[in-house]
């Protein structure tokens, strides 16, 4: 249960494997918790609160509107508290340079509601929309620029590799024959162009038929692959001997990222079997705390439909020797 103040209103972000984070995170007084995704900090309200009063929270989150929902937990959490505005994939490095060091980091990566349920940024194929899909509104690179600017061959490659989307090539050519005649401006063309490419039947199948046009969109305007890429060593980097690091994924592209990263950091010698020492000198940096990913049970998935994709992956970083 969420303290009170912080009870989300109807569209207000739901925190999802709330209880699971918890526990993987198990956050104790007089730590620093790390919140490098904290939206409308569901997730943060609750790690603040297992500090019993003592510790450090920092939060970070690279869209302007988290101030607001930072604002409000600050003002009632009972530790200290601060909001880094920026890219975890900047920011988390930049801390790990400057020696910050942490106990608990949590990345609830993707979009929160209330990116997704304001129609003015664009991240909806549900409502139409100007383009947009910025995280952070200040940034340059919008979708207005990748769907009327990038080549079509790259945008076929986005299609294909950030939203295993089976037609990108039909997809991406009807783009570039509509935009040579007419710019897109709002999401709703775009919705229109990609259902007039694909076959009829498909526009029935497997969810909206933009679906997965929006999110290769989205991940390429937020960069979202290359700032997980960089912030998971800086992450583990942060984390005090015994900290934990969480995760939650919300497609298999992000998923593969971290358990690859966590899969590797958890190998300690590489040496070949037939060497008779080491001489690479690898040890394990890290221990995953659950062998699979922990997936929401069918109560979550039915109140709250946004968290059915989500995966957890948990790790605790080595003890020195
Ligand atoms: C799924 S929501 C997090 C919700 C949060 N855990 C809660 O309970 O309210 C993801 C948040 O992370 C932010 N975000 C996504 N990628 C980011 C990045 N690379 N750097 C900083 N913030 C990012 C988004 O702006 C969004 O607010």
């Amino acid at each position: 249960m969420l303290p009170n103040v912080l009870q989300p209103t109807a569209t207000d972000h739901v925190p999802v494997l709330a209880e699971e984070v918890r526990a993987s995170l198990a956050v104790a007084p007089g730590e620093t918790v790390v919140d490098a995704t904290f939206g409308a900090g569901g997730h943060a309200s609750l790690l603040a609160a297992d500090l019993h009063g003592s510790g450090k929270l920092i939060a970070i989150d690279r869209d302007p509107t988290a101030r607001t929902y930072f604002e409000r937990l600050a003002k009632h959490a009972q530790v200290n508290t601060r909001l880094l505005r920026g890219d975890f994939g900047v920011v988390l490095p930049q801390l790990a340079a400057n020696g910050v060091r942490a106990d608990a980091i949590l990345l609830d990566l993707g979009v929160s509601s209330m990116q997704l349920d304001r129609p003015e940024r664009g991240f909806s194929y549900a409502t139409d929309a100007p383009l947009d899909m910025r995280m952070d509104p200040t940034q340059e690179l919008s979708a207005l620029e990748v769907v009327n600017e990038w080549p079509e061959r790259e945008l076929l490659t986005i299609f294909r590799r950030y939203g295993e989307e089976r037609y990108a090539k039909q997809i991406a050519r009807a783009i570039a024959r509509r935009r040579r005649e007419q710019l897109f401006e709002r999401t709703g063309e775009l919705v229109d162009t990609i259902k007039a490419a694909i076959p009829a039947p498909a526009r029935f199948g497997d969810g909206h038929p933009a679906k997965r046009v929006f999110q290769a969109l989205r991940i390429a305007v937020n960069d979202e692959l290359g700032s997980l890429e960089a912030a998971l060593p800086a992450a583990l980097e942060m984390l005090r001997p015994g900290g934990r690091l969480a995760v939650i994924s919300f497609h298999s592209l992000e998923d593969r990222i971290v358990k690859q990263f966590l899969r590797d950091r958890e190998r300690g010698c590489t040496c070949p079997p037939d060497f008779p020492v080491c001489v690479c000198g690898k040890k394990p940096e890290l221990r995953a705390i659950q062998r699979r990913p922990i997936r929401p049970g069918e109560a979550e998935v039915a109140a709250n439909p946004r968290a059915s994709s989500a995966r957890l992956r948990a790790a605790v970083k080595a003890e020195e020797e």
